[in-house]
This record gives C-alpha cells, structure tokens and sequence, in this order.
C-alpha cells in the first residue's frame, strides 16, 4: 500500500469524509457540522490522509488555548491498521504544538477498544470518565491526555511511532 498523503481538509472533501464517516461511526456528525468546523470555527484544524488520491481517513483538534483536544478520527475500514491513524495524530500533535498547546486531550466510548489502543500508543492515559457522555446508547465516555507534549517521553513516543510510519512507507 502507497504511503498516505496528509493535507488539510477541505469543504470539497466532504462528501469523502461523509462516506468514512457513515461506516466508522453509530452517531456520524452531518456534513453541515463539518462544514462549520471548517468555515467558521476559528480552533479547528482538520487533516485528511489520501491514498492515491482518495480520502481513506481524516482526524481533527481544537486549539483551546493550551489544550488540543482531538474531536474526531476515522479511518476506513478496508485501510484500518496500516499505520493511517498514526499518521493523521502524528500530523495533529505537531499541528498542536505550532498552535502552542501544552498536552492533549480527547473523549472516547468505553467500548471503543480499538481507539483507545491507538491513543495508549501514543501516550495518552486515562484520567477520567465522563458518566452517560453518548446519548445515542448512554455510554460513558473515558478522558484521556497525553504528558507535556514537549515532554522528552511524549516526544520519544512520536518519534518512535514515526519511524514506523516512515518504515511502513519504504516497505509499501
Ligand atoms: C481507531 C481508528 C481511527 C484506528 O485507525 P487505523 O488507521 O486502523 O490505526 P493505525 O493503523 O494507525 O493503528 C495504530 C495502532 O493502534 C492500535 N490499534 C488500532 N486499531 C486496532 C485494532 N483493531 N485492534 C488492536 N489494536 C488496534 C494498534 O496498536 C495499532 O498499531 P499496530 O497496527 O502496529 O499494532 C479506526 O479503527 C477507526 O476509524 N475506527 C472507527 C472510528 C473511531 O472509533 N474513531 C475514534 C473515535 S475516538
């Protein structure tokens, strides 16, 4: 598989994100959310992976000052675990520190296993819950945050996660 290419998102890649989007998540956000998020909120910055030239993933943060906190991430499912994930939160943290945030920060279903293993890879721990969060099913919601990301063991983290990325990508 060719290595994906990371650029920010656009309102003419919606209708790809919408398609990621309907089979990735029990709630999808619309596309009218997404395009407030890329039009008129000034916090937020979303990031696609294509892969020869299709969107096969995307992720987003908002900047709140010192925090970065990740509001979505979906990759799909014929490309999940070939590294696109890692690559789009890869890109985000970095953007996260250019904007000045301090650490990171997200909210994921207490189902959602493979997500949280995305993120305990990159770092983050639990350091909440957020009772009944999701009202499509009552869910909780777990809160998790990474260490300082200027950190010398969040940084080791990323670099050795890029690496990866880096050998996934000369293997192809
Ligand atoms: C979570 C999600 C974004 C991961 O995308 P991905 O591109 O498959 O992730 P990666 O290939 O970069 O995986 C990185 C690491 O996360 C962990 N991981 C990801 N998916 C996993 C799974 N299904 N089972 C076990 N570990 C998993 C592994 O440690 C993996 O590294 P490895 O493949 O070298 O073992 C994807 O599964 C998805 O879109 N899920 C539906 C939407 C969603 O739940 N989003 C998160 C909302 S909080």
């Amino acid at each position: 598989m060719n290595a994906p290419v990371l650029a920010p998102l656009t309102v003419a890649d919606l209708e790809e994100v919408a398609l990621i989007e309907n089979v990735s998540f029990t709630a999808p956000w619309p596309t009218s959310a997404y395009v407030t998020e890329l039009t008129t909120n000034r916090l937020a910055r979303y990031v696609g992976a294509r892969i020869d030239g299709a969107l096969v993933g995307f992720g987003g943060i908002w900047l709140m000052v010192d925090e970065a906190h990740i509001t979505t991430m979906a990759v799909l499912p014929a490309i999940r675990r070939n590294g696109v994930a890692t690559a789009l939160l890869l890109e985000l943290l970095q953007e996260a520190r250019r904007g000045g945030a301090r650490v990171a920060t997200l909210d994921v279903r207490v189902s959602n296993l493979d997500a949280q293993r995305l993120y305990l890879a990159f770092g983050f721990v639990e350091v909440g819950r957020r009772i009944r969060y999701y009202d499509d099913n009552d869910e909780d919601a777990l809160v998790m945050t990474t260490a300082e990301l200027e950190s010398s063991v969040q940084l080791a983290i990323e670099a050795r996660l890029r690496s990866k990325v880096v050998e996934r990508s000369e293997r192809g």
